[in-house]
């Protein structure tokens, strides 16, 4: 398919004009960074896993009636989306502590937390993406009450599904981050929807039987075997490429 021009570059995606209006292309890029760009690297072939797994999953989410951007994975690198007004809120729901939530609170990683826990982050690069209540989300106009409630009513949805998909492969699901958009139709309805991609980019999954981390801290905190952890997810997913995703499989 015939990419549109670039719209905007992120770190670890491109996004392309569609071919269709109200259409976007999503490239993924095998560039990593960590703890707001202060670090960066490539980890081979992530592009082609992420793009998989996450296909996968937002076609998994769709099913049970998630409404996502997600269209079609179009090949190796590229999926078709929808164009949305993207919610400059991170939505971060935690199962079991870990990350920036022990190192704030000093509650040990791995720590079942006693209910799954939702925070929201600003979406700012220049501020490193704080920590914010819903008090500013409103007050600052980045949504409303009711877009709280949509998105919170969804991400909740998708823990519990993802919980299960994981669960099912061996995997825990310890915290993830979404990002939602704005989607208006014809009659100028405003409707929100899941966006950006679920992959072990923005997750943190750890093998059920070790522990081991299978996600993008073996990348931030520098433990090796980052490639292998990413295919082992997509490979336990049923989605791992055929051919060896070493970067080479920028077309169909
Ligand atoms: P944290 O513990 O560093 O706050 O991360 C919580 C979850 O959110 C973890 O699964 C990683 C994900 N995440 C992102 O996807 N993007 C980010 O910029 C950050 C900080 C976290």
């Amino acid at each position: 398919m015939a990419r549109g021009r670039k719209i905007y570059e992120g770190k670890a995606k491109i996004l392309y004009a569609g071919t269709e209006p109200g259409t976007l292309i999503q490239y993924f890029k095998d560039d990593a960074t960590a703890f707001n760009n202060e670090k960066k690297g490539v980890i081979t072939g992530k592009g082609v896993i992420n793009n998989r797994i996450s296909e996968f999953l937002m076609l998994r989410l769709m099913e049970i009636g998630i409404p996502t951007h997600f269209m079609n994975r179009i090949n190796m690198r590229e999926q078709l989306v929808r164009e949305v007004e993207i919610i400059p809120i991170e939505i971060i729901i935690r199962n079991i502590a870990a990350g920036s939530l022990s190192k704030r609170l000093g509650i040990p990683e791995g720590t079942q937390l006693p209910r799954s826990i939702v925070e929201y982050c600003y979406k700012s690069d220049e501020l490193g993406d704080p920590l914010v209540a819903e008090e500013h989300i409103t007050a600052f106009g980045w949504a409303s009450p009711q877009d709280i409630d949509d998105m919170l009513a969804m991400a909740l949805r998708v823990n519990d599904f993802l919980s299960g998909v994981f669960m099912g492969i061996g995997v825990k699901l310890i915290d993830f981050k979404l990002e939602f958009g704005r989607i208006f139709d014809e009659n100028g309805e405003m409707r929100i929807v899941l966006a950006d991609e679920i992959s072990p980019d923005n997750c943190r999954l750890w093998d059920i039987a070790t522990n081991e981390k299978m996600d993008k801290d073996r990348f931030r905190r520098d433990m090796g075997h980052v490639e292998e952890a990413y295919q082992e997810i997509a490979r336990r997913l049923g989605v791992l490429p055929e051919e060896a995703p070493d970067g080479a499989n920028d077309g169909a």
